[in-house]
């Protein structure tokens, strides 16, 4: 039997993080250039529900049954075989990889996911559509995050930009305009659940200010959006700005990011903003597609590990 393989892209969320856990809406954007993908090769010599996984980019050589309980591979496996009624597969190998970075604000736990939980259910022959999908990724979100509001799995599994607010069906718009985003990686990881819970703890003591905080995120998505629609593009990089002073109040901003987004508005971006989680993490940018060369050359001058130059588009 020839192997299975599904493959999920990167995302990036251009405005309204950590506001989007508060019911306000956030826009994210898939990004191609980088995937994660799931293979899976049947083994009709063994036995019956034998399940092996390689993930050589995390040193990972197991069977299913030998990983904790709480792995998040073996959770994703064992919610798609729920999902499916299935208790004992035909064995398969599952072999992940990715070219996501780790821990950065792109996605990468929710594109292996997705990755996988594709792979699997096609090798079953039962699969599944993008919302299944997209729940059964939101479970494994959850084990990573405590309290995600759904945005990666969302934007991962349709591949498509949208316009998010947890809860609610996801909504794409229409892109008038096609424009480009430099992504700038701090290469300095931080983890979604300190920072969501970092965030939980200042609004616990400050509700007020921090209501506020995330009423002016909305506003400046929402208008984001209209600008997107209506091709107005000179807009957008205002309100980047803006809403990154609104995540700098957040207090998620770091003097790394704050250099790479300096260094990218000097080199003539028309906005900039961090992008995800923050305390480390991606920065974004916005640019004149004949700028973005020059832009990413001055972010990796100042402290940029990578750099992705993407374009958002309709699909
Ligand atoms: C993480 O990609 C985005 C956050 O808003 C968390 C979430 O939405 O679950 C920081």
């Amino acid at each position: 039997m020839p192997a299975i393989s599904a493959s999920a892209p990167a995302k990036i969320i251009l405005f309204g993080e950590h506001a989007v856990v508060y019911g306000r809406p956030a826009i994210a954007v898939p990004v191609d250039q980088v995937k994660a993908r799931a293979a899976i090769q049947a083994e009709p010599l063994a036995r019956q529900g034998m399940v092996k996984i390689e993930a050589p980019d995390i040193n990972l050589s197991s069977t299913l049954e030998q990983l904790s309980p709480g792995h998040p591979l073996r959770v994703t496996i064992e919610n798609v075989l729920a999902a499916l009624k299935v208790t004992t597969p035909p064995a398969f190998t599952l072999r992940v990889s990715s070219t996501i970075p780790l821990a950065s604000g792109l996605g990468s736990g929710a594109a292996v996911s997705i990755a996988v939980i594709r792979a699997v259910s096609a090798f079953l022959g039962k699969p599944l559509a993008d919302q299944q999908v997209s729940d059964l990724a939101y479970l494994t979100e959850k084990l990573y995050h405590g309290t995600p509001s759904g945005i990666d799995n969302t934007v991962i599994t349709f591949a498509r930009p949208v316009y998010f607010m947890a809860g609610k069906p996801i909504q794409t718009f229409p892109i008038l305009r096609p424009f480009t985003i430099i992504i700038g990686d701090t290469g300095i990881c931080s983890s979604t659940a300190q920072m969501v819970g970092d965030v939980r703890a200042r609004w616990q003591a400050d509700p007020a200010e921090f209501e506020a905080i995330f009423d002016s995120i909305g506003s400046i998505t929402r208008e984001a959006r209209q600008a997107i629609e209506h091709g107005q593009l000179d807009d957008l990089g205002p309100m980047l700005d803006e809403n990154q002073v609104l995540l700098q109040r957040l207090g998620i901003s770091t003097p790394q990011l704050k250099r790479l987004i300096d260094a990218a508005r000097q080199a003539g971006a028309a906005g900039a903003k961090l992008s995800g989680k923050g305390g480390g993490g991606n920065m974004i940018a916005l640019a004149d597609p004949q700028n973005a060369q020059s832009i990413s050359t001055a972010l990796y001058a100042a402290g940029a590990v990578r750099t992705i130059i993407t374009q958002v588009r309709q699909p």
